[in-house]
């Protein structure tokens, strides 16, 4: 059934230049934008967004690296596009990404606490429901 997702393009992809690339691979895979805004995020926001990492050892970093500079936010829409954004985006540590996917094309390891991976997609239904509530409350 047609599904919507969060997509972030993180501050390294909009600090790169990527975000074109990101939306352009997005579109040419056929999926739909249905709401698009750049923004810097606060603190707040990201610790919302990022609740369920609370306590791990990256999610200082995290809320540094994320805040660090605008990103792109994306409501995406399409049959199965939770699992087929997840797919065009690639594993989440960009070393072992595969060629062809988002991070596996364009991230690396800077040897940072955080992976810098340029983009986020929702993990289920239930997580881009509540993404999607937090970056477009509207919708
Ligand atoms: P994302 O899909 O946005 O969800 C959480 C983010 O935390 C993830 O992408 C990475 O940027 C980062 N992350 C996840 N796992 C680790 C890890 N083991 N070490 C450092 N950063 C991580």
């Amino acid at each position: 059934q047609i599904e919507r997702t969060l997509v972030l393009v993180k501050p390294d992809g909009v600090a790169r230049g990527l975000t074109g690339e990101v939306l352009r691979r997005i579109e040419a895979k056929g999926y739909r934008l249905v709401a698009l805004e750049l923004r810097q995020l606060d603190r707040e926001t990201a610790s919302r967004h990022y609740a369920e990492h609370e306590g791990k050892p990256f999610f200082e970093p995290l809320l540094e690296f994320i805040t660090s500079g605008p990103i792109v936010a994306a409501v995406v829409e399409g049959q199965r596009v939770i699992e087929g954004f997840r797919s065009i985006a690639g594993a989440t540590d960009p070393t072992v990404a595969a060629p062809g996917s988002i991070r596996g094309d364009l991230a690396r390891d800077w040897g940072k606490k955080v992976i810098e991976n340029i983009v986020h997609g929702s993990d289920s239904p239930e997580s881009a429901e509540r993404e999607i509530a937090i970056y477009f409350p509207s919708l």
